[in-house]
């Protein structure tokens, strides 16, 4: 698998991948916000993976995804990964019993992520080039992970995201948000974000936080920015996913 040096190269504002802080006094971050902004989100995306402004990619898993893999703790069976960049947090989660959907709405991103496993190919993890708003998986998941994707969305498309994840889980599947918060952040994306932005969209759904901690395995610039919340899909939210999908 390629190293994150060889990430880092291709990253705009001569900055290391991911090692940057992830608002304005990161030269990537200002690049990604002018390509992504006022686009359509898919053409955004792609202009900044194209070009190379990826300054949030840390060019292997975040800790936090590895030391859940090696927990015992998460579910078996299918996984998914919305937004998954470059693939390597899919990977991560690859093996004992879980095989793992790594989506990306970028051609890109998707070719990326394939490069990166493919010296390295991991047990079972497929890499799948379509929108997470739109796409349409044979079967719902039992887990989903998001990590950089609820953040990474304008907030007009909240709603969506969390009714896009009331229907792609199955009814006893779990939902794992690696939350990353930055604060006093004056555009985005990443756009500011907090425990409550995610309830209030998905509390209406029947999710119910099973437990919530601070990510203690932080990478240096995320370190006190990010919390792990294991949210459970309840009866409750039945009958109340609106069907406002972005176009
Ligand atoms: C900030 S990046 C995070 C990537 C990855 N999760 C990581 O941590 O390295 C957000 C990713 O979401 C993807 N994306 C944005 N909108 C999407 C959509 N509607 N469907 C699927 N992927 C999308 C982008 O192409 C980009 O790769």
């Amino acid at each position: 698998m390629a190293s994150s040096t060889a990430v880092a190269d291709v990253n705009a504002g001569g900055r290391v991948a991911g090692t940057g802080p992830l608002d304005a006094s990161n030269p990537g971050i200002v690049r990604m916000r002018q390509l992504v902004d006022g686009q359509q989100y898919a053409d955004g995306w792609s202009k900044c993976w194209e070009q190379g402004v990826t300054p949030w990619d840390l060019g292997e898993p975040t800790p936090a995804v590895v030391k859940l893999a090696q927990s015992g703790t998460l579910p078996a069976g299918t996984v998914l990964v919305p937004g998954c960049g470059g693939g390597y947090d899919a990977v991560a989660l690859s093996g004992a019993g879980r095989s793992v959907v790594g989506l990306d709405v970028c051609d890109a991103a998707i070719q990326r992520a394939k490069q990166w496993s493919s010296s390295s190919p991991p047990p079972d993890v497929a890499f799948v080039n379509a929108d997470f708003f739109t796409w349409a998986p044979p079967e719902p998941f039992h887990l989903i992970f998001d990590y950089t994707f609820f953040c990474a969305l304008d907030p007009s498309l909240r709603p969506a995201w969390a009714a896009r994840m009331h229907q792609l889980l199955r009814p006893d599947g779990e939902l794992i948000t690696l939350m990353y918060m930055p604060q006093d952040q004056d555009s985005g994306p990443p756009y500011n974000t907090t425990v409550l932005d995610y309830e209030e969209v998905l509390n209406p759904l029947g999710f119910v936080i099973g437990s919530i901690q601070d990510n203690d395995v932080a990478v240096e610039p995320r370190k006190g920015l990010e919390k792990i919340a294991r949210w459970k899909k309840t009866a409750n939210g039945a009958g109340k996913t609106t069907p406002d999908l972005p176009h």
